[in-house]
């Protein structure tokens, strides 16, 4: 399962990459906000850093940036879209699930702009992202259960109905909105091609409360060996 940090921060990314290693990239308006940069200066900045790195491909370290959500048409989101991807080879352009998100998905991938249907939250919109040709379905996770529902069915249908129907591994699965450890591994254990959390996600999920006091422990053994 692919790694992809969820954030528009550089400081962030080049922590990720250079720490862990991160495969990918994906941003919102939100984390675009939180960057404290306009929206074209932030995924410019990234562009570059994807230069700078020499990540630059199309399959290489895909960026997912969104497009501005107050677009509502077929033909208003094909335009925006065709536009961001013109900036990077590497961008994939992300799209609201909606009707008309659908439809521009399908004429965006017939032309070669890859695409990713986000803010999904159900199996019936994975469908569609599927039909649709999408190269990224973004199921949310963490946004369901923090409303208290276990999303562990809800991604293993997923995963099932797309191996049902050939498109596993063609539309990949980003696991979206993921907030914990354990939230990482119930996705690689239902199988989603990557998961994408925020930088102190990953951090935490680097570390357990055991393996801090069983260093304690073998610390203290090693302190009092006869020497
Ligand atoms: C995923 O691609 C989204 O950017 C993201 O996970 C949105 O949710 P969050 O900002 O609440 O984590």
């Amino acid at each position: 399962m692919k790694f992809y940090l969820d954030s528009a921060k550089l400081d962030e990314i080049r922590e990720a990459y250079e720490t862990f290693g991160i495969d990918g990239i994906t941003t919102n308006p939100r984390h675009i906000q939180s960057s404290g940069k306009p929206f074209l200066t932030a995924i410019g900045d990234i562009a570059d850093w994807i230069g700078k790195e020499g990540l630059e491909g199309k399959e290489v370290f895909p960026v997912s940036v969104e497009i501005n959500p107050h677009l509502d048409t077929p033909e208003e989101m094909t335009a925006a879209a065709r536009e961001i991807s013109s900036i990077s080879p590497n961008f994939v352009i992300k799209i609201p699930c909606t009707p008309a998100g659908v439809t521009a998905c399908r004429l965006l991938e017939k032309e070669g702009i890859r695409t990713n249907l986000t803010l999904v939250f159900s199996v019936s919109q994975a469908l569609w992202a599927g039909r649709a040709g999408a190269y990224f379905v973004s199921p949310f996770i963490g946004w369901k259960e923090d409303g208290g529902e276990d999303c562990r069915g809800y991604i293993r249908d997923i995963v099932t109905a797309y191996k049902n129907y050939g498109w596993y591994g063609r539309t990949q699965i980003i696991a979206a909105a993921v907030r914990s450890p354990k939230q990482i591994a119930d996705c690689a254990v239902a199988g989603t091609d990557i998961v994408t959390a925020g930088l102190a996600v990953f951090k935490e999920a680097r570390n357990h409360a055991y393996t801090a006091q069983g260093i304690q422990i073998f610390t203290d053994a090693w302190d009092n060996t006869v020497k």
